[in-house]
């Protein structure tokens, strides 16, 4: 039985997804990555009578956060983001409740757990809820977030893939971008198609050293 709705929205010019995680018994509903086209979010949300109640960040790329500050002042809703990238947010004005590996945050009558997931940036968080599991830029269908960039950490990428290896096979994976054959497909599937989850559960840790780039 499931308590919450995923709806994935196409977003801006770089094939972003943002979300909404919806409460359907509450209509309660947690907006994640205002990247872009803010106002068709929203216009989506009310189209479907559910009320944006937060706003989840997986992290803090331009592409993920730009119009936050647009979002914010149409909807004054708390935020969300990991405690190591909440610098990002404090130079944007935007106030932000800080989150840590393994907290939950409520949605009425469902709990999104944070997971922390480091290796494409410092503090990226994945948010998962029920057999929902939102990746961000940590794990695409068939790849994974870049490892070249500042901040970046092919190791910890390495340990996060594999974190997220061990969830359950029928776990749903709701990634950051439109980088793959589908725009969502399972763990169980990813351990097979995805030479980067592949090579994690493996435990080829040289694996992310040579090809750790997307
Ligand atoms: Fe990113």
């Amino acid at each position: 039985m499931q308590t919450v709705l995923i709806q994935q929205i196409p977003v801006g010019p770089m094939a972003n997804f943002s979300y909404l995680i919806i409460d359907m018994a509450s209509k309660k509903t947690a907006y994640v990555d205002p990247g872009f086209e803010t106002q068709k979010v929203i216009d989506r949300s009310q189209k479907m009578g559910v009320t944006i109640d937060k706003i989840l960040i997986t992290h803090t790329h331009f592409d993920h956060i730009q119009e936050l500050d647009k979002a914010f002042e149409i909807l004054k809703v708390p935020v969300y983001v990991s405690g190591i990238e909440i610098a990002a947010l404090e130079e944007m004005r935007i106030p932000a409740h800080a989150v840590v590996d393994n907290d939950c945050i409520s949605l009425e009558n469902a709990s999104i757990k944070c997971l922390l997931t480091p290796g494409h940036t410092p503090g990226e968080i994945c948010y998962w809820v029920e057999n929902h599991l939102l990746t961000g830029d940590v794990l695409f269908v068939d790849g994974c977030g870049r490892v070249d960039l500042p901040g970046s950490d092919p190791q910890k990428m390495f340990q996060t893939l594999k974190k997220l290896a061990a969830l359950p096979d029928e776990t749903i994976i709701y990634p950051g971008h439109n980088y793959g054959p589908t725009p969502t497909d399972t763990i169980g599937h990813q351990k097979k198609t995805n030479p980067y989850l592949a090579a994690a559960l493996k435990g080829e840790q040289n694996f992310f050293n040579v090809r750790g780039v997307f």
